[in-house]
């Protein structure tokens, strides 16, 4: 997948290919990154690339005109990519977005600066606004990376164990489930027997179970959007009941 950022601070981006899942995707091939800086599009002995907003106010606009030039040259060389235009006022992300993101040919991201763009390139060059979360950041360029990166781990080959993007958080509308690692035994906390008992059958439905319960837990509003068949019901139910008895034996709740 090819990945055209526009962005005033291309030398932030450095940081993706230094390692780790990103980093090896990018110099494997699996996916590309392209930079354009809009400065080298600006007209002007003085390269301007903002200017101050109409209307007075604080602050500096980003100028249409260096940002469309910049746009219409990352389009021409990733035919069919869309431009996505990072921004607090955009679509709140999700794993399902990025899933949508991971299946088209190529992305231009453009990562704002300043008070954000010119309003006019919103109707004339960008397709599609997204936010990474109701907060305000100084610049585009970490939504943009947080983008690549969701978007990296997803496409073929990109991490080690295929199936294990399929089993995070939010693939499946559930969270995924708790992970342990040697040794068997922390300050008397042990690992779950069943995982040591080498029955992958029992060990993927506590699998199962656990991401239900876990979900159930922290994120009911996920689990209402879901559809359980009767043997998830089931593993919820008993999950549940389970839990009840702890907190009982525990004094937690009363009798
Ligand atoms: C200081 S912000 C501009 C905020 C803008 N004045 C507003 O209130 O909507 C500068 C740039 O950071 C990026 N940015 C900030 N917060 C973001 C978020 N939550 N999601 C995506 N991009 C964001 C955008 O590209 C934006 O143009």
């Amino acid at each position: 997948m090819r990945f055209d950022v526009i962005t005033l601070f291309p030398e932030q981006f450095r940081i993706l290919s230094g390692e780790g899942v990103v980093a090896r995707a990018l110099g494997s091939g699996i996916a590309e990154l392209h930079l354009w800086n809009p400065r080298d599009f600006a007209l002007g002995a003085h390269r301007r690339v903002d200017d101050r907003p109409y209307g007075g106010g604080p602050g500096m606009v980003m100028l249409f005109e260096p940002l469309a030039a910049a746009i219409a040259a990352a389009r021409a060389a990733s035919p069919g990519a869309q431009v996505a235009y990072l921004s607090p006022q955009g679509r709140t992300l999700d794993q399902q977005a990025m899933i949508d993101f991971a299946s088209a040919p190529g992305w231009i991201l453009l990562a704002g600066r300043y008070e954000g763009i010119d309003e006019r390139l919103l109707a004339s060059c960008i397709d599609q606004e997204w936010s990474i979360g109701d907060y305000v950041l100084s610049g585009g360029e970490l939504p943009a990376m947080v983008v690549m990166d969701a978007v990296i781990r997803l496409l073929p080959g990109a991490l080690g164990h295929e199936r294990s993007a399929c089993e995070d958080s939010h693939m499946n509308g559930l969270l995924d489930c708790p992970h342990f690692s040697r040794p068997e035994q922390i300050d008397g906390l042990r690992v779950p027997e069943v995982l040591l008992s080498g029955d992958h059958g029992a060990i993927a439905r506590w699998r199962r179970q656990q991401a239900l319960g876990r979900t159930w837990l922290r994120r009911p509003d996920l689990l209402a959007k879901m559809t359980l068949d009767n043997d998830e019901q089931q593993l919820l139910q008993d999950f549940i009941q389970a839990r009840q008895a702890a907190a009982l034996d525990s004094g937690e709740i009363e009798p």
